[in-house]
């Protein structure tokens, strides 16, 4: 299946595994550079910024530690707010609403992300190629 157009290689499948440790990418998001990051869950994958909606701070203190001790949530390690692992839904705790998504593909072993109008890739500086 061709990919859509401006489809972006994120990471091979197996560097994601269920409940396991992220995969962080860079993206502008309306503009702004941010970190993302990507995880596995119940073999889907699925990718949201590295934002809290409690406050605009990463979810992880560990490196790409974003799942709690079950694999099963998200977990902001700052207060404790939980995310629904491929939906990105408040599941409780003091979260303001879901994480923001970003889509992503699965295709032949590699996993791609999908910029959209409030998420493209970080511009490349200029000589930077
Ligand atoms: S910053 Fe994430 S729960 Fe407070």
């Amino acid at each position: 299946m061709p990919l859509p157009p401006g489809a972006i290689a994120l990471c091979a499948s197996d560097a994601l595994r269920d409940g396991g440790l992220a995969v962080p990418f860079e993206v502008l998001h309306e503009g702004v550079p941010n970190r993302a990051f990507a995880v596995r869950h119940e073999g889907q994958v699925a990718a949201f910024l590295n934002r809290c909606t409690h406050v605009a701070m990463e979810l992880d203190w560990q490196p790409n530690r974003v799942f709690d001790a079950s694999g099963e949530w998200l977990i902001c390690a700052s207060h404790g707010a939980i995310f629904h692992p491929t939906s990105g839904e408040c599941m409780g705790g003091p979260c303001n609403g879901g994480l923001v998504r970003i889509a992503l593909l699965e295709q032949d072993g590699q996993v791609w992300w999908l910029p959209d109008a409030h998420t493209v890739a970080p511009e490349v500086a200029a000589g930077d190629d």
